[in-house]
């Protein structure tokens, strides 16, 4: 039997473009080539889709449009199952078996990919639409959360333009500190934690270059811990808990300016330094959320930690990273799970669940 050809998407139109170059290397390079052949299409800042043949290290160094390229289109009718290739007037067609959308934030994890892999009929890697949709909305995923009967921060959510008669009713009931967030951010762009009310609208302008929803969500306080699943409906394999231990601030991955480990007042301890029934609360309600989000496949749910072990929801990433520091992959490997085992899993999952 032929090896089976994954169409990897890196890039996209997101605000963590590049940190989707450094997961889809990690991807590509720890597929099992036994068994999978890749096929690299980068989706370059301004959307274009591009199939990529160079040499690997270009990706995660952000050099890979330099060269190597070929303009590819994805066909929307699921009886052509790939993409078609125009080169000096010339088409050629490259079937693709499945898809990894290495891809993180908008237009990647929100489920509009989704869709359109949908459409075109080929199987993909992880969440699907809703799912995708839902967690990439932290108003929507914390009431469906609630929903289930697992507590989340109290929070408001507000669109268009922002008065401040309106952001005076909604605040009522706040304490300070208080997050403010773009409902459909990720690495923290785009967060502050707010402690006295006279901050708020600047905390609000700085969200909104990121969303036009905005949410306010009561502070809590703890520690942050985090599950990294992998698997569908029953048969959920949970990694080993993680737990952040924030010097200063908030949690603040800065993928640019910490190259080596992204981190900037923050340490990680895989696994958590927390009694074992406390990790095990922790990784029931992390299952939970997986199954109320309608998940699968791929996703790492992260949480509070209240001082009385109480857990509390912050959100789901269905594309989480898997770059050199990414909690996913570090989890998964503190339970003895490798990137190859990973990609294999979730890639067969995939290819069960569209039959
Ligand atoms: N309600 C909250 N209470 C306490 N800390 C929070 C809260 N919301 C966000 N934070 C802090 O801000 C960080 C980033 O917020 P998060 O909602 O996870 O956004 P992102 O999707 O960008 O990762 C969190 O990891 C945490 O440190
Ligand atoms: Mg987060």
């Amino acid at each position: 039997m032929g090896k089976i050809t994954v169409g990897v998407l890196f890039g996209g139109q997101s605000s963590e473009h590049k940190v989707s170059l450094k997961s889809a290397h990690t991807i590509i390079t720890n597929l099992d080539r036994e068994k999978y052949e890749p096929i690299l299409i980068g989706i370059a800042e301004d959307g274009k889709w591009k199939l990529y043949d160079g040499p690997l290290e270009a990706i995660p160094q952000d050099t890979w449009e330099q060269s190597d390229c070929t303009p590819i289109v994805l066909l929307p009718d699921p009886s052509q199952h790939g993409l078609l290739k125009t080169v000096g007037g010339m088409s050629e067609k490259i079937h693709l078996d499945v898809v990894f959308p290495v891809l993180h934030g908008k237009n990647g994890e929100d489920g509009k990919i989704q869709s359109l892999l949908e459409l075109a009929g080929i199987p993909y890697v992880g969440c699907g639409v809703l799912s995708s949709a839902m967690c990439m909305d932290k108003d929507v995923s914390h009431r469906v959360v609630k929903e289930a009967g697992i507590r989340v921060p109290e929070s408001i959510a507000l669109t268009g333009a922002i008065s401040e008669e309106q952001l005076a009713k909604g605040m009522t009931g706040f304490n300070y500190p208080v997050f403010v967030k773009p409902v459909s951010g990720g690495s923290s762009y785009g967060v502050t934690k707010v402690e006295e009310e006279s901050k708020l609208m600047a905390a609000i302008r700085e969200a909104q270059k990121y969303d036009m929803k905005i949410g306010i969500e009561e502070g809590i306080d703890g520690c942050e811990v985090g599950c990294s699943i992998l698997g569908h409906g029953d048969d959920l394999t949970v990694g080993e808990v993680d737990q952040i231990v924030v010097t200063n601030g908030y949690f603040h991955i800065h993928q640019d300016m910490f190259k080596k480990t992204g981190l900037e007042n923050a340490s990680i301890h895989v696994p958590a330094q927390l009694p074992q029934v406390v990790q095990e609360k922790i990784k029931d309600t992390a299952k939970a959320i997986f199954r109320a989000l309608c998940c699968t496949g791929i996703a790492r749910v992260d949480l509070f930690l209240t001082p009385d072990n109480e857990v509390v929801f912050n959100e789901v990433n269905t594309m989480p990273g898997f770059t050199s520091y990414s909690r996913y992959p570090r989890m998964m490997e503190a339970a003895g799970i490798s990137v190859t085992e990973i990609t294999d899993h979730a890639i067969q999952l995939a290819l069960e669940n569209a039959n």
